[in-house]
């Protein structure tokens, strides 16, 4: 199998992920935090290890800030109903996944929240300047992805940052597609609101994520229960991360998150995203020459996360996908990748995408095939 679909999830994993997990599980995988016994305190300094390891790698000064999650959806819905409250204005942009516009319209539903779609170029890059010219009065929050999960736009979040910074504005990144491959520093690009997928670009498993909310903002807690402190009190303990932690953790998932990063840190993000840009600019090039191809992503690399989102004339998008793996083994991803406001703007809302998302493991032999499986493919509609 060729596996093109790490936008999705990132397989395989660092062979030390695999390791560590196992060790866990079969070493230490007490319950972290909620013991005084020999392996509960190894599996709590083995969660405090990964929360220091992961924070450096955003540098986020204080990793008590930093939460973990089963995954980004989580970390964004803390961060968008936690965060946002009757009469509040939101700015956002068309390129935003589901787990940003479904929050966001629940509390629209609900409360009445107003919320600005800010529209972009071709690929759906956003000029940060239209931000500046939406904020309203009462606009509480900026939210923008880094990189879009339907063709890898990467948004101008640096400038993003500043704006909302200047503002007084709470930004929320979703640093879900890109992180890993592209450098985030919230002291640097001005984050209040960080929330990640472990499992994607970070190489850790999948049930994992997190969000990092800045000293000083003020988030309601949506999911209150068993923190394994302050155990004798009713109410949720007000401080981080227990906060935004009720229940048993994912112990082995953080610590082969852990790992990931871990990989990430050797090998280096440039060296990472060096050849995942080799691998989708020869992608895109390749599938560029194939008559009655479509290609959606920007081939200018510094502005692409690693995606390549195309579509052949004649076919649906899950037409191409279902030929390419059943036919060729490749594993890719067709239709909206629930972001149907991107496909709006990229104009696919009738028969969705392709998407083609390498990943460090993926070689350029690989590459080569698919460019050959979807010209033959091509071929089929002549
Ligand atoms: C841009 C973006 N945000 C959020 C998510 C949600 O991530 P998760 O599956 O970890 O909840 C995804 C998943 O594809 C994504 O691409």
């Amino acid at each position: 199998m060729i596996y093109l679909d790490n936008a999705a999830t990132s397989f395989p994993k660092p062979e030390r992920v695999y390791m560590e997990m196992t060790r866990c599980l079969r070493h230490y995988c007490a319950n972290p935090g909620r013991g005084g016994h020999t392996m509960s305190l190894e599996a709590g300094r083995a969660v405090t290890n990964a929360r220091v390891k992961i924070s450096s790698f955003f540098n986020i000064k204080d990793p008590m800030r930093l939460c973990f999650t089963k995954n980004a959806t989580e970390a964004l819905n803390i961060a968008i109903k936690g965060g946002l409250g009757p009469g509040g204005h939101v700015i956002t942009t068309c390129m935003e996944h589901n787990s940003v516009m479904r929050p966001l319209k629940t509390l629209e539903k609900d409360f009445g929240i107003i919320f600005t779609i800010i529209e972009g170029n071709e690929f759906g890059e956003i000029d940060p300047d239209d931000i500046k010219k939406s904020i309203r009065r009462n606009t509480t929050m900026i939210i923008s992805t880094l990189s879009s999960n339907v063709n890898g736009i990467v948004m101008p979040v640096q400038d993003i940052g500043g704006i909302a910074r200047e503002a007084g504005i709470v930004f929320l990144l979703d640093a879900s597609q890109g992180a890993g491959s592209i450098f985030i520093d919230v002291e640097q690009l001005k984050v209040d609101l960080l929330a990640f997928s472990g499992h994607k670009g970070l190489l850790g498993p999948q049930g994992t994520g997190g969000i990092y909310v800045r000293e000083g903002i003020k988030l309601r807690c949506l999911c209150e229960g068993g923190t394994g402190s302050n155990s004798e009190s009713l109410y949720q303990p007000e401080f981080m991360p227990d906060y935004f932690e009720s229940g048993t953790l994912n112990t082995p998932g953080i610590v082969g998150l852990c790992q990931g990063i871990e990989f990430i840190k050797e090998k280096s993000i440039g060296k990472i995203r060096n050849h995942k840009h080799k691998l989708t600019l020869r992608l895109l090039e390749g599938i560029k020459e194939i008559k009655g191809s479509r290609v959606y992503s920007s081939l200018e690399m510094s502005g692409n996360s690693g995606i390549a989102a195309v579509n052949l004339d004649g076919f649906d998008s899950t037409e191409i996908s279902l030929i390419l793996d059943r036919e060729f083994k490749i594993a890719t991803r067709a239709g909206f990748h629930c972001a149907p406001i991107a496909h709006r703007k990229l104009g696919t809302l009738d028969k969705g995408i392709v998407r083609f998302s390498p990943g460090y493991f993926n070689t350029v032999y690989e590459i080569d095939f698919v460019i050959k499986a979807l010209k033959k493919i091509s071929q089929k509609s002549m």
